[in-house]
């Protein structure tokens, strides 16, 4: 699993600008950082650079706006830099033009500059060259360092078009990520169980399509398991079920029979019991009901009791646990017992190899633990997804190989 791209650590980097891209597109509630996983993993490549580089100039995204947007300045993020790196963060309100040019200059060494959000400039997200070749030029760096994991699966200006003008390799950050991953994917610890859950069949198909090659069980919940279950026959009531998945799941059990020699049934584990309620409100209470009890106005919400502790007693027994997706509805308390359960479990084996991907899925499990308390939380989302699913990532591709 070794790494295939070179890395901070192996470039003359001693007293040179460095341009970093990292991933600051973090949750904002009326201008405050709501969850900060993502600037908290980019500090040791930071850090790093700060102890053998010169100036550290670092650029990313927001958001999606649609040109300038007060609302999604990268300014607060230099704030809360300055407070994890004790050191001031000069933050420059673009990431192109003189102003770039003259606070770089006037940067002293060892010393942090951020860029306003890239996506101010419709050119970032149409891989424009030549506006990576202005960011390069302005900056004046020497390196590039791609960092931010969360976005290298898109082909973007400051994923991809950068790479043209500028030597580049990876950050701290991304080489862990994949590394990571792609150890849990490659060369388990076994039994190696997924646990996927989250809204859509049709947005994890191809990441199912890999466990099904590659784990030794799958377990199914959220939104997902609805689908799965109208797919077998089974009535949903009101549930989220998502439409048109037919074929779609025929070949997914279609190369799970070819797999697996006993019941199939054990191989894609689907709740026998769910939890409804009418909607989804922050005081709606949890009932469970076994499949064949799912009334017309039901609304499956989360996995049910039974089909919990079916869940614990699998990944008791796992010694690497790979999980996308809440398993259910899980900003309702009501609906979030499910996550909860498996959360504290993995939380509660550090000697388990634990590997939590999906923006959501992240989000919910640091309100049940430290991410020191499992093997990896990733910082990505889609990234994440299709590293597992064995896609190429642009942004990963196009750094120098080691
Ligand atoms: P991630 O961001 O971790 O990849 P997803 O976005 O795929 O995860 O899944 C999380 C989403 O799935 C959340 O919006 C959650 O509310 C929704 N969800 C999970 N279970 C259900 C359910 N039973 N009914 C409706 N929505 C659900
Ligand atoms: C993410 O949060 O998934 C990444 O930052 C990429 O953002 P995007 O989906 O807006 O490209
Ligand atoms: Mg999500």
């Amino acid at each position: 699993m070794a790494f295939s791209k070179r890395t901070v650590r192996n470039i003359p980097i001693s007293g040179a600008t460095v341009l970093v891209r990292a991933d600051y597109n973090v949750p904002l509630s009326g201008g405050k950082i709501s969850d900060g996983l993502r600037i908290q993993a980019s500090i040791p490549t930071l850090q790093y650079l700060l102890k053998h580089a010169g100036k550290i100039v670092i650029i990313s995204h927001l958001g999606r706006p649609k040109g300038r947007d007060s609302s999604l300045s990268l300014e607060p993020i230099a704030v809360r830099l300055e407070k994890l790196l004790g050191k001031s963060v000069t933050f420059v309100d673009d990431c192109i033009g003189d102003k770039v040019v003259q606070a770089v200059k006037k940067a002293p060494k060892g010393s942090v500059v951020l860029l306003e959000n890239l996506r101010f400039h419709a050119e970032e997200e149409a891989n424009n060259r030549e506006f990576a070749r202005r960011i390069a030029k302005d900056t004046g760096a020497r390196f590039f360092v791609q960092d931010g994991f969360g976005v290298v699966h898109r082909a973007h200006a400051s994923t991809e078009a950068i790479t043209q003008f500028i030597p580049s390799v990876a950050g701290l950050l991304l080489e862990k990520e994949c590394q990571t991953i792609n150890k849990a994917m490659e060369k388990p610890a076994r039994p190696l169980i997924a646990v996927l859950g989250g809204a859509k069949v049709s947005d994890k198909l191809q990441v199912i399509e890999r466990f099904v090659d590659i784990a030794d069980k799958i377990i199914i919940g959220g939104a997902m398991a609805n689908t799965f279950l109208a797919y077998k026959g089974h009535h949903m009531g009101a549930s989220m079920v998502e439409e048109n998945q037919h074929k779609t799941l025929d070949k997914i059990y279609l190369a799970a029979h070819k797999k697996v020699e006993g019941s199939v049934e054990d191989f894609i584990i689907l709740p026998t019991d769910v939890s409804v309620a009418k909607t989804p409100s922050q005081t709606a209470t949890r009932h469970n009901v076994t499949l064949g009890n799912v009334a017309k106005g039901d609304n499956a919400l989360d996995i049910g009791d039974a089909s919990i502790e079916r869940m614990i007693e699998e990944v008791s027994g796992a010694k690497t646990v790979i999980w996308n997706g809440t398993m259910g509805y899980a900003t309702v308390p009501a609906f979030a017992h499910s996550s909860a359960r498996l959360a504290l479990e993995l939380a509660s084996h550090p000697n388990k190899t634990s590997i939590i991907g999906g923006g959501d899925t992240a989000d919910f499990v640091l309100g049940w633990g430290e991410a020191e308390n499992f093997t990896h939380v990733s910082t990505g989302g889609g990234a994440a997804l299709d590293l597992m699913a064995g896609k190429k990532l642009p942004g990963v591709e196009s750094l120098l190989n080691a």
